[in-house]
């Protein structure tokens, strides 16, 4: 969603433009379909903006050169008020001199109510958006006190929802302010320059110094300080932290595509989530968990909240969980669960899963347990971001930066982090599974080999997914942990090559999906392991043969060595053998391949879908 970047240096330094431009361009993966900036100059605040990608503002900058400046902001915006038009890019100014400049990320809920009331007094308001609002807010408020901080302080008791707010003003040279409520920013802090940033991304070419910015907290930063008051004005200071990855993590590293890169880091995302988690005695020790063990000992129910392929991770831990620990558990869309009624109490662990931590729909669902009384556990990817702050506990994935739109390493990392929650509720509580934790453990050490394995052996995939560039309709059916991957797979072919694609329960197919199936209609099936509970790999077996009796085209994912689904297969892709449950380590990287590849046949952009934004920090 929308990307922020404040930056001051020295006086005399004049990079401010390059900084933010080079901030936006890391923050592209976020989703955006407008881009701006805007400079403190001798001559005041100039800002050029543009619709569509940073390319188109770019452009404009070379046509129409800024002055030069060491103060500057800059923004990628995703449209939710008003149209992505040049009009509505941010920055938008404020005061009839326009002598404030401001960029947003978030949604004022209140806008309409101070609009009206700035209108009646007189005020032109020259876009649509609900940011032009605080843009004018903040003018006023500046005009009253002379000080930036004091007047962001002034607009922020008036707003209403999520925001992240930067702003600058001609005659505050060498200061950015920066506010933030339910809505990222972090502080770069450099030698004589400082940053601001919707994540470390946004700066991490610059420094690796960061401090996080608790909710409802006004920064202050000039080239030597970085100061931070909360919105009733008391003097703050914020978490300081070494960022423990560097600006080549972020960039491809020699892959076409920054999916295809992810791709290949899920054997490192699996076992950099698998580490330090036991001690010497092999016993599973999750030392970030803040809920004491007495409170987790009496969970009667889990409740997981995702949206997309978080949820289908979800759907994924439900059946470990359930297997491990016998706690029922259920899986819910966060915005679902957010506007019912659910029963739940202190007895309820709610459990979050999200890569970016900024989904406001899963924010809020977090938020909603919480107010129900529940225990609120986040899995989540990226540092210092919302959703850990704001639940009761965080066990995090070490994924490192997912910078391609379509999830792929931070699913398999989530399912990893799903698993070592469930064996360690499992030990702590006793029972028939608590000593099979350490097994399972060392099952789990073998796995990101595993994943290696079937990424190096992907070249018939990826032939296969060429041959299908034309193909209009795909379905994908799996049982067990092998359904929620099915959908996973419809849910990347979808988003990546814009094809109709749809996952289903193997068992359902007879209750209705079958009647889909004619002649040549492709079909992609996720075998259980022969060595699956209850007959299972049978039953898909048979699923096999019914659909390839009315002409499906069968792409078989089944383990090495399952000679049963040869006879009724028109392709096998094959993965080497791991427990039933933990199967989705491997059986998922064959459709992430296969999406990628097809959309790449297609001509299309594997990174930045149509219409997606990366992290969706709107409800
Ligand atoms: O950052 P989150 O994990 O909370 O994001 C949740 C979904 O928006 C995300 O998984 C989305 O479905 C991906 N584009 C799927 O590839």
């Amino acid at each position: 969603m929308c990307g922020i970047v404040g930056y001051v240096g020295p006086s005399a330094d004049s990079r401010a433009l390059d900084v933010v431009m080079e901030g936006l361009a890391r923050l592209e993966y976020r989703g955006y379909d407008s881009a701006g900036v805007a400079l403190v100059t001798e001559d005041g605040v100039s800002s050029e903006k543009r619709a569509g990608k940073l390319g188109n503002l770019r452009a404009a900058l070379e046509e129409q050169p800024l002055p030069d400046a060491s103060t500057a902001i800059g923004h990628t915006r995703w449209a939710t008020h008003g149209a992505p038009t040049d009009e509505n890019a941010h920055p938008h100014h404020g005061g009839e001199d326009g002598k404030l400049a401001l960029i947003h990320n978030g949604i004022i809920e209140n806008f309409h109510a101070l609009k009206n009331e700035l209108l009646a007094d007189g005020v032109v308001f020259r876009s649509e958006t609900d940011t032009e609002v605080a843009a004018q807010l903040l003018a006023r408020a500046y005009d009253d006190t002379a000080d930036l901080t004091l007047a962001m302080l002034q607009v922020v008791a008036r707003l209403e929802g999520a925001f992240t707010l930067l702003a600058v003003h001609a005659d505050a040279p060498g200061v950015v302010v920066g506010a933030r409520r339910n809505s990222p920013l972090v502080v770069g802090i450099g030698e004589g320059e400082n940053f601001l940033g919707s994540d470390v991304a946004a700066f991490i070419g610059h420094t690796r110094e960061a401090v996080e910015l608790g909710q409802d907290e006004v920064v202050t930063i000039t080239p030597d300080s970085a100061t931070i008051v909360r919105f009733d004005g008391t003097p703050t200071e914020g978490k300081a932290y070494h960022v423990d990855w560097d600006a080549a993590a972020a960039e491809k590293g020699g892959y076409p595509t920054f999916m295809q890169k992810e791709i290949h880091e899920q054997p490192h995302a699996v076992q950099d989530t698998l580490l330090g988690r036991t001690d010497d005695e092999g016993r599973l020790v999750l030392d970030e968990l803040r809920i004491s063990e007495d409170d987790l000992r009496q969970v009667t129910k889990i409740v997981i909240v995702a949206c997309g392929t978080a949820a289908y991770a979800g759907m994924v831990a439900k059946y470990a969980l359930e297997h491990w620990t016998r706690i029922p558990c259920e899986v819910e869309l966060a915005h679902e669960f957010r506007y019912r009624d659910p029963v739940i109490d202190g007895h309820t662990l709610v459990v979050s899963i999200s890569q970016s931590g900024e989904t406001m729909d899963t924010l809020m669902a977090v938020k909603h347990a919480g107010d129900l009384g529940a225990h609120t556990l986040s899995i989540c990817n990226t540092h210092g971001s919302t959703i850990p702050r704001e639940s009761d506990a965080v066990l995090y994935t070490h994924a490192g930066p997912e910078i391609a739109v379509a999830s792929t390493k931070a699913f398999l990392a989530q399912i990893t982090a799903c698993y070592l929650l469930g064996l360690y509720l499992a030990q702590l509580r006793g029972g028939t599974y608590a000593d099979e934790a350490q097994s399972v453990m060392k099952e789990l050490a073998e796995v990101p080999e595993k994943i290696q394995r079937v990424i190096d052996s992907m070249g018939r995939v990826r032939e296969i997914a060429r041959f299908m560039a034309d193909t209009r309709s795909v379905l994908f059916l799996g049982r067990h942990v092998g359904y929620p991957v099915a959908l996973e797979g419809a849910l990347k072919l979808k988003e990546l090559a814009y094809i109709h694609a749809e996952g289903f329960a193997a068992g359902e197919l007879k209750h209705g999906p079958i009647a889909l199936i004619e002649p040549g209609q492709p079909v992609f099936i996720v075998v259980p392991s022969p060595s699956s509970e209850h007959g299972l790999h049978g039953k898909v077996v048979s699923n096999i043969q019914e659909i390839r009796a009315r002409g499906a085209r069968t792409l078989v994912i089944a383990e090495e060595g399952d000679e049963a689904v040869v006879p009724f297969a028109d392709e096998i892709i094959r993965v080497p053998a791991t427990s039933a449950l933990l199967a989705p380590l491997v059986t998922t990287v064959p459709l992430q391949v296969f999406a990628a590849e097809l959309a790449t046949a297609k001509g299309l952009d594997v990174d930045q879908p149509r219409n997606l934004a990366k992290s969706v920090t709107v409800e």
